[in-house]
């Protein structure tokens, strides 16, 4: 297929082969980043102008055809085939074609090595104030749900194991602390991120007496990257960014794998509606989890992007190295799956009930207050290790004798210790048990009230970035 000579081509005698420009060629991703490359150049012709290295007039046309050129990429109009090898060539060949020589200007005291990591942090940008809306949207629907099932008690579990006696709005409202953590962390990545790359042109800066930190003003950066070499050649925003994309990734799909349990027939704790469900081909009366398994599924692929940006960046010598282009995919990729994960599970939940009957069921047969009797014992003068074992061995007992802790008797009781009296079977209903919970952040009721208090009102008016 014939091309046009590369903008670069002046020192070489041949032009690159076809088989080459198509293995290097990277803009089927990188025209993603049309707007952001064309907001940089926007802004840095402006400088441009402003100290009078190209006339207020070329500044002027310049300008124009850009905004012309991004009506054209929307409209379909722009050729981004292969050929273009990157959306930085693609944009400043059709300004030439369109203003002529005075379109070369652009570039004046730029590189497109320092182009490209700015089209980076202004991406990312946008893409953490849409991942923050996100969280934010799925931390409300989790609050929503904290406050509809208030005083639910469900079994909480260890090791999978039934542990202790809960409220249901505790479970939710875990996931709320950590969602706010996913945030944090998206903030803290932009705090390093929201720095000015460029006029390090290709590493060492320019002769050119550009004004970097006019450009970092009119794009809303905090500054610009100080040293020129550091700001071609560093990738850590995009590894610290799929690192907190991994993050929330993690907290989705615990919480997936949550309802894919308790949506089976084993536990029947919850029930997501059939819009969110699917069926099987063969099995007519299947109800699968299917998003949450694919919420679960994605996570893999973010932290494989994580890999492959860890992978791409070690070992590469200072400054750019063309290997860099490759981080665009994992980059890309991760800020998809994670949009579309968090969006979709806001939605999942949204449609998904909890079987209160089915808890209740399940509180009274089994031995989720054992702690509770062996911390009753201990009130009672007995040392905790001792009050441990003693519970533990009732526990056993009853278990021997097919019977929950509730249907022994006094008696069985004393057998263990003679500190019994009538009143541990208080103790055995599970709403003694969260009741009586005292330590901050524990379940009991007036703890619980207080995160929803708290989340109320912190999510009411949660400034994005
Ligand atoms: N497409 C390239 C990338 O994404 C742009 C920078 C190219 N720089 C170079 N010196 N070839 O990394």
């Amino acid at each position: 297929m014939p091309h046009s000579k590369p903008l670069w081509s002046g020192r070489f005698k041949e032009p690159l082969s076809e088989i080459a420009l198509k293995f290097s060629s990277s803009i089927d991703f990188d025209k993603q980043l049309y707007q952001e490359d064309i907001a940089g150049s926007i802004a840095h012709v402006e400088m441009l102008a402003a100290v009078k290295i190209i006339t207020a007039e070329e500044g002027r046309r310049i300008r124009k055809a850009l905004k012309e050129i991004t009506r054209e990429i929307e409209g379909g109009h722009l050729d981004l085939s292969w050929e273009k090898e990157d959306i930085h060539l693609a944009i400043e060949r059709r300004l030439t074609q369109k203003i002529g020589p005075v379109g070369g200007k652009l570039h004046t005291g730029r590189s497109r090595n320092d182009q490209i990591a700015l089209d980076e942090r202004l991406y990312l940008r946008t893409a953490i104030h849409e991942l923050q809306k996100l969280i934010v949207q799925l931390q409300r629907v989790l609050l929503y749900h904290a406050e509809k099932y208030f005083r639910v008690i469900v079994p909480g579990y260890t090791h999978l194991q039934r542990a202790q006696p809960v409220y249901l709005s505790h479970h939710f409202l875990a996931y709320v602390s950590m969602l706010e953590r996913d945030f944090e962390r998206l903030s803290d990545c932009r705090k390093r991120a929201n720095k000015l790359p460029l006029g390090a042109a290709a590493l060492a800066g320019t002769s050119f007496p550009i004004d970097r930190a006019m450009v970092a003003k009119k794009l809303g950066f905090d500054g610009i990257v100080e040293n020129s070499m550091d700001a071609v050649s560093d990738r850590d925003y995009l590894i610290e960014f799929i690192a907190a994309c991994s993050t929330i990734m993690i907290h989705l799909s615990r919480f997936a794998e949550e309802l894919v349990l308790w949506s089976s027939q084993e536990f029947s704790f919850a029930t997501i509606d059939d819009a969110y469900t699917t069926g099987s081909s063969i099995m007519p009366q299947k109800k699968n989890p299917d998003m949450a398994e694919l919420v679960r599924g994605k996570t893999g692929r973010v932290f494989g992007s994580l890999t492959a940006i860890l992978t791409i960046m070690k070992a590469l010598p200072l400054a750019y190295n063309r290997d860099m282009q490759e981080d665009k995919i994992p980059f890309f990729d991760a800020v998809t799956t994670t949009r579309e994960c968090l969006f979709i599970f806001s939605h999942i939940l949204v449609h998904t009930h909890f079987n209160k009957d089915r808890f209740e069921e399940e509180l009274k047969y089994d031995f989720l207050t054992a702690t509770d009797v062996a911390e009753y014992l201990v009130q009672k003068g007995i040392p905790f290790r001792e009050a441990h074992s003693i519970t533990g061995k009732i526990v056993a007992y009853a278990a021997d004798q097919k019977k929950s802790m509730s249907q022994l008797t006094l008696k069985d009781l004393k057998h263990y210790s003679k500190e019994f009296s009538d009143d541990v079977f208080d103790l055995l209903d599970p709403h003694t048990s969260v009741e009586r919970k005292k330590s901050a952040g524990s379940t009991s009721p007036n703890e619980v009230k207080k995160q929803i208090v708290h989340w109320t009102r912190a999510l009411k008016n949660k400034k994005l970035q």
